[in-house]
């Protein structure tokens, strides 16, 4: 805690990397030889494949009309394309405006305290304010009042410590402030007759959740052994919610949360208490810089072990109902969660899609075992069904491996509920390049998912210690660019067990190599960008991508400038950049308004490394926000 950090050292940064290295102790230098020779040949194979078209890999764009896009007729994209850049603001084209919604710190009560630039707040002053980091977020309308779900996923403690010598947490009350700057925040808002968007302060719909809001176990693993804990018991409740990434939403009206890197606030006294388990899922012996063990012993493995079983699932909430408990649906199964996309079959079945965000980690679906019934009761169909792991051939076919007791050598649905990433390795799904966000065409049956980059593909196995070649939907070595897979299920059935699949596009950077690593031909100079992350349709079909990626500006990442938005049409390949965030940002998080003239869209963490105020500009504390994006003659944004 005494140690001095440097603003452009954010050991959370640094605790990432680490805990994404582990496994690679266990490569063997013979197996290490024999993946390195496999990944300089497909990556040769793959550059000779992309450079003359030919169909060596499986590339959606190979059947796109080559380029028919870049001539500009019949584009479906109507905006003048942003050139990259590194300024620190947001650029969207023109003909559009943004605006600022609500930012890390903002008072959702008029008993809350307005954000103090030199303290960047307090324990109580953030407990009655918006959370840090924002991330995944879904607007909700019901009975002519409109809410904003809102996750909030992290902290930086350089930004929110700043008014600390160390840049952690010094004591109790920074404690409280950081853990009440994570979870959800939900908020009324409305558009006043000026077009802008406010929250609105004193709503009763206003709630923070945070790490300590009382939430109810569901499904399979409640009240098993894996999660009982002297707290409770029974193993029914467990407190709060933290580093809640993307998010979902289901047609019964609730807000689907999602815990991703639960792992980095748990440590251990004693290392002795850390086994096989806690190594798959990145627990160690210190956490990443946190301090809530300081205050708060169930963070700590040695004296409460299945805690850490209690955190990385799919919350369930009610954003019109600030009494209601919190359900986590441990049915969808514990990893490092980072969306749920949601869709209802045609056979009446809830599907859920899931990624789970580690360098070597799986795709998941979860089919509910009761259907949906519109207007009847639907609140209980995420308690109860089966999980599925896939699989990809690399024939651009696949298939969803179904996680039974019977499949993975696991005693009951209980322990796959809790130890799904070794269910998944039992049956040999495929190692994937970091899933991101899934987003399911709402004009077709088909789904796409964000691989955002994987450096360790071709090297190093994930930490469970399964093999990462690069193959398949995962094709480049060292892949630092990313990629978008798709699917499309069997009779256009998402409960079917098989599916074909293909690469929508392959980022990379053509003004800077010429093989793989260039990317696919829908990829040029004027729309490259790196990492893709946040992924959502919008009503006409239009796919709507936000990076989290290098924004150096050099080397590979040379003219790709800030983290950005662009939008994809699904059916030609074409891609554009529409907006560019400020510096040092992350773009994630995106609904839309229900007329859906408004776009409101996530600005996490600029100036992470310190080199941005926004949005307030001066020598202003860089703060995360939401924003909203409309058009200027007040038209559609999809
Ligand atoms: Fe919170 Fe995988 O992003
Ligand atoms: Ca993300
Ligand atoms: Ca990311
Ligand atoms: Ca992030």
């Amino acid at each position: 805690m005494s140690q001095k950090n440097s603003f452009f050292h954010d050991p959370l940064m640094a605790a990432f990397e680490e805990q994404e290295d582990i496994g690679a102790q266990n490569l063997e230098r013979t197996e290490f030889e024999v993946l390195s020779t496999n990944a300089l040949s497909r990556r040769h194979f793959i550059g000779a494949g992309l450079a003359f078209g030919v169909s060596s890999f499986v590339l959606g764009v190979g059947s796109f009309p080559s380029r028919a896009f870049a001539s500009g007729h019949a584009s479906r994209l109507q905006f003048e394309p942003v050139v990259a850049n590194g300024l620190d603001t947001v650029t969207v084209p023109r003909g559009y405006s943004w605006d600022v919604v609500v930012r890390w710190g903002d008072p959702l009560w008029s008993d809350g305290s307005v954000f103090d630039q030199q303290t960047r707040g307090t324990g109580a002053s953030q407990e009655r304010a918006f959370g840090d980091n924002n991330d995944g977020m879904a607007f909700f309308a019901k009975g002519g009042r409109t809410v904003l779900a809102v996750n909030n996923e992290y902290t930086n403690r350089p930004i929110i410590y700043g008014n600390r010598e160390s840049q952690l947490p010094e004591n109790a009350d920074d404690v409280r402030k950081g853990k009440a700057a994570h979870g959800v925040t939900v908020m009324e808002v409305v558009r006043s007759a000026d077009g802008r968007w406010h929250r609105v302060l004193d709503s009763d719909l206003n709630r923070r959740i945070t790490p300590d809001s009382l939430m109810e176990l569901t499904g399979p693993a409640r009240g098993s052994d894996w999660v009982k804990t002297s707290a409770d018991p029974t193993g029914t409740y467990s407190l709060g919610t933290w580093n809640n990434c993307g998010n979902g939403r289901t047609p019964w009206g609730t807000f689907l949360t999602c815990e991703e890197n639960f792992n980095g606030y748990f440590s251990a006294s004693d290392p002795a208490a850390l086994g096989e388990e806690h190594k798959r899922y990145g627990i160690k012996d210190k956490d990443w810089g946190y301090g809530w063990v300081t205050t708060d012993d169930r963070f700590d493995v040695a004296k409460h072990p299945n805690e850490v079983n209690r955190a990385g699932y799919i919350v369930e909430i009610d954003p019109f109902d600030p009494t209601s408990t919190p359900k986590k649906r441990t049915a969808l199964g514990r990893f490092k969660h980072e969306n749920a996309e949601l869709v209802i079959a045609h056979n009446g079945h809830v599907v859920v899609y899931m990624g789970d965000d580690e360098r070597g980690e799986f795709l998941y679906r979860f089919v509910s075992a009761a259907k949906y019934s519109q207007g009847a009761d639907n609140s209980n169909l995420l308690e109860d069904g089966t999980l599925y792991v896939a699989k990809f051939d690399n024939n651009g076919s696949g298939r969803w491996i179904e996680l039974t007791p019977a499949a993975t050598g696991m005693a009951s649905k209980a322990e796959i509920a809790v130890h799904t990433r070794q269910a998944a390795s039992a049956v040999g799904a495929t190692t994937m390049d970091r899933p991101e966000w899934v987003s399911a065409n709402p004009k077709k049956s088909e789904v796409y998912c964000c691989l955002t980059n994987n450096k360790n593909r071709g090297k190093k196995p994930n930490a469970g210690g399964d093999e990462t070649p690069a193959e398949g939907p995962n094709p480049r070595a060292s892949n630092n660019y990313g990629q978008i897979v798709r699917w499309r299920p069997a009779s256009e059935d998402h409960t079917a067990e098989t599916f074909s699949w293909d690469l929508y596009v392959v980022a990379g950077n053509p003004t800077v190599h010429s093989d793989a690593y260039a990317g696919s031909s829908n990829i040029t100079a004027d729309n490259m960008f790196n990492s893709p992350d946040g992924l959502a349709f919008d009503s006409t079909g239009m796919l709507w991508i936000q990076t989290d990626g290098k924004y150096s500006n050099k080397g590979d990442f040379a003219g790709q400038g800030n983290n950005q938005m662009l939008v994809g049409d699904p059916d030609t390949g074409e891609i554009r950049r529409f907006m560019v965030g400020p510096n040092e940002c992350e773009i994630t998080g995106i609904t839309w308004s229900s007329d859906r003239r408004t776009l409101f869209v996530g600005i996490q963490h600029p100036g992470e490394e310190g080199g941005s105020h926004f949005p307030d500009g001066g020598g202003s504390v860089p703060r995360s926000a939401v924003i909203s994006i409309t058009r200027d003659d007040g038209g559609l944004m999809g």
